[in-house]
């Protein structure tokens, strides 16, 4: 099959929609990362998914829908906090884990008696999911393991040949998936972290529930548990500060090497640098996160460094999404 690229025109978009709707596979651009979209109501459609991602079977999918008012349709029991968040935070990076309504297909939600939702920004993903007029299942339109797609050309890397067609809508403003909340119990617990800061979900609904990361064994997100985001190069992540950092690094360097850090940092490191945004604009550091860690895959270096950057805000899933990309952690202020 030849996959078709589309673009952000009327014409363009309506026939995505189309696609969609005939059980077809489309990519489309988010403000997160370009999604690999299907009719989430057509267990056939949705079966594809799992097929060209080689994604695990027990891993469910995101609803990408409308807007809140389509809640009802998919999901119930939907608690007030869910609607306040809604209200809040969609269209954008925020995804609710709800009770599920029985037209939602097994498939979808891998069997769970719960379903993932979201209200996508970006116009793209609005009116493609308008045009086909059906919630549109779609995780990150990468294969299983890779970093998520934030340009058009990754999809392409990773599926042309195995979908129909994909959105081109440039690079995504976010970068990162998006956060997830479960909202089934009385507590909103997170399940991952992502482009909504916690602190702005906190504001809204009072306290979140963190994970225990002391069972990482038992991860909450089904997907959470596998090795994510991991480019071919062994990537280890360095926790210290930025002077230690580079000496321990410039110490290791050679030809096979290379070094992820942000704009102000790329002077401190010999070996070679991929820069992923500014350390004085974290939102850019988001942005460029995935495309940097396929970058590393193009220089065909074998083993990668990064420093883990600060926390708070969106650096906290920029944080997490290192760490789950990474080989290991070293703590460069604890060797002596
Ligand atoms: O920003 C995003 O969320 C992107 C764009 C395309 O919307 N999508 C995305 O989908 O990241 P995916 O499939 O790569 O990640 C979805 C995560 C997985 O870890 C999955 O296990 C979890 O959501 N998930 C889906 N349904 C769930 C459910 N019912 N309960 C718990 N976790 C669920
Ligand atoms: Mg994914």
């Amino acid at each position: 099959m030849k996959t078709e690229i589309l673009s952000l025109s009327d014409a363009d978009l309506r026939k995505a929609a189309e696609l969609i709707k005939s059980g077809a596979l489309v990519a489309i651009p988010t403000e997160t990362v370009y999604g690999l979209g299907a009719n989430g109501l057509d267990p056939g459609a949705v079966a594809r998914i799992y097929d060209a991602k080689g994604r695990p079977q027990d891993n469910p999918l995101i609803l990408h829908l409308g807007g809140a008012d389509e809640l009802e349709l998919y999901c119930r029991e939907i608690p007030t906090a869910a609607m306040e968040l809604a209200a809040a935070f969609w269209p954008g990076p925020l995804t609710m884990v709800l009770k599920r309504h029985c037209i939602v297909p097994d498939i979808t939600t891998a069997g769970l008696d719960s379903v993932a939702v979201r209200c996508p920004a970006g116009n793209a993903a609005r009116t493609i999911i308008r045009y086909a007029g059906v919630p549109i299942a779609a995780p990150s339109a990468n294969i299983s393991g890779r970093p998520s797609p934030t340009k058009a050309r990754h999809v392409l890397e990773d599926l042309s040949g195995k979908i129909e067609a994909v959105v081109d809508g440039g690079d995504c403003t976010v970068g990162v998936e998006s956060t997830i909340i479960d909202m089934t119990s009385s507590l909103p617990r997170l399940l991952r972290l992502g482009g909504l800061p916690l602190e702005s979900i906190e504001a809204v609904v009072g306290h979140v529930e963190l994970p225990e990361e002391s069972e990482p064994e038992r991860p909450l997100a089904p997907g959470m548990k596998y090795r994510h985001y991991a480019p071919n190069a062994r990537l280890i992540l360095i926790e210290g500060g930025a002077d230690r950092a580079a000496e321990f690094i410039n110490s290791r360097s050679d030809k096979g090497t290379a070094v992820l850090c942000p704009v102000e940092e790329e002077g401190f490191y010999a070996p070679k640098r991929v820069v992923y945004g500014a350390l004085k604009d974290p939102q850019t550091m988001a942005r460029g996160l995935f495309a940097a860690l396929r970058e590393l895959d193009e220089l065909g270096v074998n083993e990668a460094y990064a420093r883990c950057p600060g926390s708070g805000g969106i650096l906290d899933a920029v944080r997490n999404r290192l760490i789950k990309a990474a080989a290991y952690v070293i703590d460069v202020e604890a060797e002596e």
